[in-house]
């Protein structure tokens, strides 16, 4: 219990995992156009993780419920927020948005990541929805290190999203959340929250910043397969995620170059 503090082999072991989940969605990204799947997505995940001998996170998963994840990657597509289900008969279109989420393992350590696609060409609104959302993790992230407040990430990326000139709404029935060995653990991480509260980070914490973001309400509604999590008013909604550590100089990003 409690929040785990890594040594530098948990550091390594991270970074190797973080570099092959940067690598994953850097190829899916790559094959994203209109008139593909999202199950080609899955397909193509799948691929890579046969070849570099790692294992889903996701397939079998029972964290929220108790039905298991039936796919390898969460594709949510426009207004879905989060832990949408691959699907060979939704076909993505020219202007869709499209969030990839894979959560992957190599040697027991998890590299957890995220960002939202554009399918072809997409509307200014779209567009700068997924800047925005992109913007709010890195506000959260930049928040990360040693001694601050763990509420700060929310703070900030609260701040962020308050001030800009077109009305967004931040997810809070999603959270970020511990990573290393376990996908799931503590500590929360809210992307919302007061200035100086919580606990205080500690060099050698894991965990992800993973804002969702709505052009409309922040209300959710979980779809009856019990995974696919839509905005209740359906806007369109976007997602980005980072695995990250507090280390020695600062914050360290794993799920990146
Ligand atoms: N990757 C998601 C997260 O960021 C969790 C997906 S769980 C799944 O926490 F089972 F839907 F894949
Ligand atoms: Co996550
Ligand atoms: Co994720």
């Amino acid at each position: 219990m409690g929040i785990p503090i890594h040594n530098k082999s948990d550091f390594e072991k991270m970074r190797v995992i973080g570099r092959y989940t940067y690598q994953l969605l850097n190829e899916l990204e790559n094959i994203i156009k209109p008139g593909i799947s999202t199950f080609d997505i899955e397909l193509k995940a799948i691929s890579f993780i046969e070849k570099y001998n790692l294992k889903s996170a996701c397939l079998g998963y029972k964290g929220f419920g108790n039905i298991p994840f039936p796919a390898n990657i969460c594709t949510s597509v426009n207004h879905v927020i989060c832990h949408g289900i691959p699907d060979k008969e939704h076909v993505l279109m020219e202007g869709d948005i499209v969030g990839v989420d894979v959560t992957i393992i190599k040697d027991g350590y998890f590299g957890d990541s995220c960002r939202t696609f554009a399918v072809g060409k997409i509307s200014e609104k779209a567009k700068n929805l997924i800047e925005t959302t992109k913007k709010a993790m890195d506000v959260g992230i930049q928040q990360a290190y040693h001694g601050n407040f763990l509420g700060n990430i929310g703070y900030e990326i609260q701040h962020f999203i308050n001030s800009s000139p077109i009305k967004y709404s931040i997810v809070e029935d999603y959270c970020g959340h511990g990573i290393g060995t376990k996908f799931h653990q503590e500590p929360q991480i809210e992307h919302v929250g007061q200035k100086n509260s919580g606990i205080k980070m500690q060099q050698g914490m894991f965990f992800t910043v993973e804002p969702m973001i709505n052009l409309g309400s922040k209300k959710t509604k979980l779809l009856k397969d019990n995974w696919t999590v839509i905005t209740k008013d359906y806007s369109l909604s976007a997602q980005f995620e980072h695995t990250i550590a507090i280390g020695e100089n600062g914050v360290e990003i794993f799920t990146k170059d």
